[in-house]
């Protein structure tokens, strides 16, 4: 009996701890929802101001060439309020049979590549290879023949994300707010005007806040699942590839690699370039491509020094063999030099070359490299026109 009631107390007492534990974590769980929609409503709040804020900056500063409505201006500017920017596909379905066909083909090629296979799986090879080809076009023709009109207007739905044509891995806000930050300096190949830099610390005219409310407003485009055909009749203006995207590649390459920080341009103040030089290791067989013009300054500039520079004869400009000895034992001694490393004689001619025209020659070289050279490019310059003797 006695026993019965003690257990009937503790069984209470668990009851009632169980009630309570119940209870408060009702409260608690209460507790932290409503905190948690407090916090949501609070974002969405600050949400909502950042993207009108962005709204208005854009207003200001982007639609002359990207439209007011975002939507791209002929000739002008590529429109950003578009499924294409936000890497919307309008045929799935033809997206993913071409992309089976193509998985296809990669296996039977390495099939056909393998010294153990024979002539007749080889053959059999070929021909279906054929097959996938051709059937790859039909469906692509079947794709485009949908939409007509925006061929014309330069759409290509094998292409529909623009992040993905240019091989950016970052998130689109990461895009967006890198591109605002440093302008697109190799754009100045493919459009009348490039996009230029927006940040105060490129140069431009606005501080990083307005740049995020600006990459919030546009982002808030992104329509998801939503976005219809209309939408893309709606574009004005597609984005452009360049024919020779390798400038662009390169730079989209060094923003990523970088984190997304373009290299600072060295202007043309040769003491403050002097000092910040120091940091740099040049290359001189990549100075010696940006030179001939093999290759292309960091933002995107063909430079062919060598053009105007001929090896071994004087040309428009003096020959390219021994200019730094000409730099060290002529020019120095002139009396406006005085004080002057070679390397600084030959980086005031690169960014400057009107304060100084060397004896028998015109001043017809550009004074643009200080903005068209990065650091990197500019040592790997000289460190090439160190080996010419
Ligand atoms: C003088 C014309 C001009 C102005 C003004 C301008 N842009 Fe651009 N913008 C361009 C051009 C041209 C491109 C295409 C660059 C390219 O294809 O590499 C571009 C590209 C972009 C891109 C990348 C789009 C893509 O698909 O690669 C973004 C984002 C962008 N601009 C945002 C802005 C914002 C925001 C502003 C205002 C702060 C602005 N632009 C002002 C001309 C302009
Ligand atoms: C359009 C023709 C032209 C191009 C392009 C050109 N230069 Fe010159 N450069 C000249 C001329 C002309 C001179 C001599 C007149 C002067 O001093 O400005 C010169 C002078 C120089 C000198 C001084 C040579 C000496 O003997 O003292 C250097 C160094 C030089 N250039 C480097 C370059 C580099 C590097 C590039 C490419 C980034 C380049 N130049 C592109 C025409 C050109």
């Amino acid at each position: 009996m006695f026993e019965r009631m003690l257990i009937g107390r503790i069984e209470n007492r668990v009851t009632v701890g169980l009630v309570s534990f119940v209870l408060i974590m009702v409260f608690l769980g209460w507790a932290a929802i409503n905190e948690g929609g407090r916090m949501q409503a609070f974002q969405v709040m600050e949400e909502a101001r950042s993207i009108e804020q962005g709204a208005m900056s854009f207003a200001a500063n982007c639609t002359s060439c990207h439209g007011l409505d975002g939507r791209g201006l002929a000739g002008k500017g590529p429109a950003l309020n578009n499924p294409q920017f936000f890497g919307h596909d309008f045929f799935p379905e033809i997206t993913r049979q071409i992309s089976t066909l193509n998985t296809e083909k990669t296996l039977i090629t390495t099939e056909r590549n393998d010294a153990a296979t024979t002539d007749a799986r080889k053959a059999e090879i070929d021909a279906r290879i054929t097959e996938i080809d051709s059937e790859i076009a039909t469906l692509n023709a079947d794709r485009e023949a949908q939409i007509p009109d925006l061929i014309a207007k330069g759409y290509d739905p094998a292409r529909f994300n623009r992040l993905t044509n240019l091989g950016w891995v970052g998130t689109r806000d990461s895009f967006v707010l890198t591109t605002l930050i440093h302008g697109r300096p190799v754009s100045v190949n493919y459009w009348p005007q490039p996009m230029a830099a927006w940040s105060q610390t490129a140069g431009g005219p606005l501080r990083m806040d307005q740049l995020e409310d600006i990459t919030a407003y546009i982002i808030n485009w992104d329509k998801g699942d939503e976005w219809t055909l209309d939408d893309l009749y709606a574009v004005q203006q597609f984005a452009l590839e360049p024919v020779d995207g390798a400038p662009l590649e390169e730079q989209i390459r060094i923003l990523q690699e970088s984190g997304g920080v373009l290299p600072e341009k060295v202007g043309t103040n040769v003491q403050e370039i002097v000092a910040n030089l120091a940091e740099f290791t040049g290359d001189p067989v990549r100075g010696d491509a940006l030179y001939h013009g093999g290759q292309t300054s960091q933002f995107g500039n063909t430079l062919a020094c060598s053009g105007c520079h001929i090896q071994a004869t004087n040309g428009t400009g003096p020959m390219t063999d021994g200019t730094l000895t000409r730099a060290s034992t002529e020019r120095l001694n002139e009396s406006q030099f005085a004080g002057y490393t070679a390397e600084q004689y030959l980086i005031e001619s690169i960014v400057n070359p009107a304060a100084y025209i060397v004896p028998g020659y015109s001043n017809v070289m550009l004074a643009t490299f200080g903005d068209q050279l990065s650091y990197q490019d500019l040592a790997d310059l000289l460190a090439y026109l160190e080996t010419t003797g």
